[in-house]
């Protein structure tokens, strides 16, 4: 049986038709909004290949924060600048470091909003790498208890959810015992389990200056072609204790996150970066696209995929959007 009596374009006729069998539906609530916090007081920067995005001081931040939980997205997750980078990225850890003191005063503005940390060194370290460096290798285990003491600061300060982004083996487990060690049982874990070494970090590094001085992250970051192993990361990672994975980039590797879903039922979240941001961006300043449109699309894809949650630039925008639609 097949034309004329299947007429797929039946469903399609209007608006009303065409909502009630839609399979995939954007909402707010599962998106995360990107922040990046520096030192100093009513410091806010456009980062040149991120427009719309800032470098921001601590009062700046929760002014924006206000905005975000206005807007009905439910959480930030926040990137730190240091005030000086060391060999072992000690700032990371500092009690009033940028990040400690942003997570602070959003809880002290006492916004509806949840408040998750990227936990890593690079933005942190001279040499820009995630880890502990010695005669050019970046060394796995000792990079563990920085890694785990900048989790639990971020626990002090009143983090609701620590994502490590470092992707050092064990990196879940260490903090996960850390956490419970110092009475934060309840703080969840977001972990990067399956990010890959990608091009599409560009503008991030702009960002959070973590561009590496040497070298790249190959030794650590996933290989762009590997996709079982993207499914061992997991399976490590929720046996050390994490509570949500998380798929980066997304645009590249959405059978990545198809994967990832099917295999394992737990949140699944992917990581909608900056390259992909910054592309769309400069495609829409040029007219290239439409881009509302294109975003819209792209989120979409990314929660066909299979995607939970999504961490985005967009957010604020998609949540303008999705008001007025
Ligand atoms: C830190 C980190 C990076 C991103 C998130 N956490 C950069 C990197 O690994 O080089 C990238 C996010 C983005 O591109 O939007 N390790």
């Amino acid at each position: 049986m097949t034309f004329p009596t299947h007429r797929p374009r039946r469903l399609r006729r209007n608006e009303l038709i065409r909502s009630m069998v839609r399979e995939t539906r954007l909402s707010t609530d599962a998106l995360i909004y990107p922040m990046f916090v520096c030192p100093g007081e009513k410091v806010r920067i456009e980062v040149g290949s991120m427009p719309g995005i800032h470098q921001q001081s601590v009062d700046q931040i929760v002014e924006e924060c206000r905005e975000v939980e206005q807007l009905g997205v439910p959480a930030v997750i926040l990137f730190g600048l240091p005030e000086q980078k060391d060999e072992r990225g000690t700032e990371a850890a500092a009690a009033h470091g940028a990040v400690q003191r942003a997570i602070a005063a959003i809880r002290r503005a006492q916004l509806k909003l949840l408040v998750v940390t990227d936990v890593c060194l690079c933005e942190y370290t001279s040499h820009g790498h995630c880890g502990v460096v010695q005669e050019g290798a970046i060394l796995n285990d000792p990079t563990l208890e920085i890694l785990a003491e900048a989790a639990l600061s971020h626990a002090r300060a009143g983090a609701d959810i620590v994502a490590p982004s470092d992707m050092m083996d064990g990196r879940v487990g260490a903090i996960r015992r850390k956490l419970d060690q110092h009475g934060f049982a309840p703080v969840a874990i977001l972990a990067y389990a399956a990010k890959y070494c990608s091009g599409f970090y560009g503008p991030f590094r702009e960002a959070a200056q973590s561009a590496p001085q040497f070298g790249d992250r190959r030794s650590y970051q996933m290989d762009p072609a590997n996709a079982r192993e993207a499914l061992k990361e997991v399976a490590l990672d929720l046996d050390e204790g994490a509570d949500m994975v998380m798929v980066k980039p997304a645009l590249p590797y959405l059978d990545i996150i198809r994967a990832v879903r099917e295999r394992f039922d737990v949140p699944v979240a992917a990581y909608n970066v900056s390259g992909e941001y910054a592309m769309v961006k400069a495609a829409a300043r040029n007219g290239w696209v439409d881009e509302q449109r294109v975003v819209l699309e792209i989120l979409t894809g990314i929660k066909r995929a299979g995607a939970d949650i999504v961490l985005t630039y967009h957010a604020k925008d998609v949540a303008r959007w999705l008001k007025v639609c």
